[in-house]
């Protein structure tokens, strides 16, 4: 059974392939009404679960849409509104949901609820996000790189502002496509010195610059996030914008790129704090590829969990 809970648990060829069927797919619904169902119906007799422990757009409306472009079944929870908010464990929710539907998705809080999810389900459980990883939104940015500028291997990609689980899933990235990834944040910022070590043992460049000018220099992708994710504290709020004003992605910024770089952003954008409009709505900017990206990207993950 092929859960999809980490890019650097997921076998490199498997990984290629799902980016290369993505585009596959993609292309193949090109300028077609967005509710048309695939032509072949994958996902045909398949019921999907959807949870969310936390805030979505992108994640909840591209999966369900996938799901039901390939013919299968979606049901969106909140994790609020299950007894797995009100004690239930997280191993029984596993079993029960296994003799309803054919797949999980989870977006939750802590990494073990996730691994303990799939420990107990008898069907796939994908990560939709965690406070550690973003593996999905990973699958759709190498997609979109490599739309817009080709392979993405030995391409020199800068990740600015907060180490967090979307930077995380980069330097998965980073190991598993072969891409080198420089960090530029405030010291207490940086991501966990596993993620770096991990990418680095697979012999790719991994720097970290604390100055941002530095360190965009000949990138090829500039990334961006918020500074302040759904798990931090509200109240650290003010002392990371105070620490990461620094790195705010502006027009200067990206001048110290390389001049055809792309600008992405997983979204949702605080405009004008981690990035100016002005970049956002710029000549380099590939945001709302991304965005749709993670509709094709996901579907291929789907079909690789399940195997149709
Ligand atoms: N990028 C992303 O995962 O967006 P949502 O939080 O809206 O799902
Ligand atoms: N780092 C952000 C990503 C949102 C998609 C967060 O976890 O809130």
């Amino acid at each position: 059974m092929n859960h999809f809970l980490d890019i650097h648990t997921t076998d490199p060829a498997d990984l290629r392939h799902m980016i290369d069927h993505a585009r596959t797919m993609k292309d193949a619904r090109a300028g077609l009404p967005k509710g048309t169902p695939d032509a072949d119906q994958p996902l045909k007799n398949h019921m999907v679960a959807l949870i969310f422990e936390k805030p979505s757009t992108r994640t909840r409306v591209s999966f369900d849409v996938g799901v039901r472009q390939m013919g299968g079944q979606s049901m969106v929870l909140s994790g609020a509104d299950m007894q797995l908010g009100h004690g239930e464990s997280i191993a029984d929710t596993a079993r029960v949901l296994s003799r309803y539907v054919d797949l999980i998705m989870i977006r939750t809080f802590e990494e073990a609820t996730l691994l303990e999810m799939a420990e107990y389900a008898s069907v796939p459980v994908i990560n939709g996000l965690t406070n550690r990883t973003h593996p999905c939104q990973i699958m759709a940015d190498v997609m979109t790189y490599e739309e817009h500028a080709g392979p993405i291997k030995g391409k020199k990609v800068v990740w600015t502002g907060d180490g967090n689980n979307v930077c995380a899933s980069f330097l998965h990235g980073a190991g598993q496509f072969g891409f080198d990834l420089t960090f530029t944040g405030p010291k207490t910022l940086e991501p966990e010195p596993e993620f770096v070590e991990l990418a680095r043992s697979k012999g790719v460049n991994i720097t970290l610059e604390p100055d941002p000018a530095k360190a965009v220099q000949g990138a090829d992708l500039v990334v961006a996030d918020t500074w302040v994710s759904m798990h931090d504290s509200q109240s650290a709020r003010e002392r990371r914008h105070n620490q990461l004003r620094g790195y705010q992605v502006d027009d200067n910024l990206m001048k110290q790129a390389k001049p055809d770089a792309l600008f992405m952003h997983c979204l949702p954008a605080h405009r004008d704090e981690e990035v100016t409009s002005a970049v956002m709505d710029g000549p380099h900017s590939v945001v709302f590829d991304e965005a749709e990206n993670r509709l094709h990207a996901q579907k291929a993950v789907m079909r690789w969990c399940l195997g149709v």
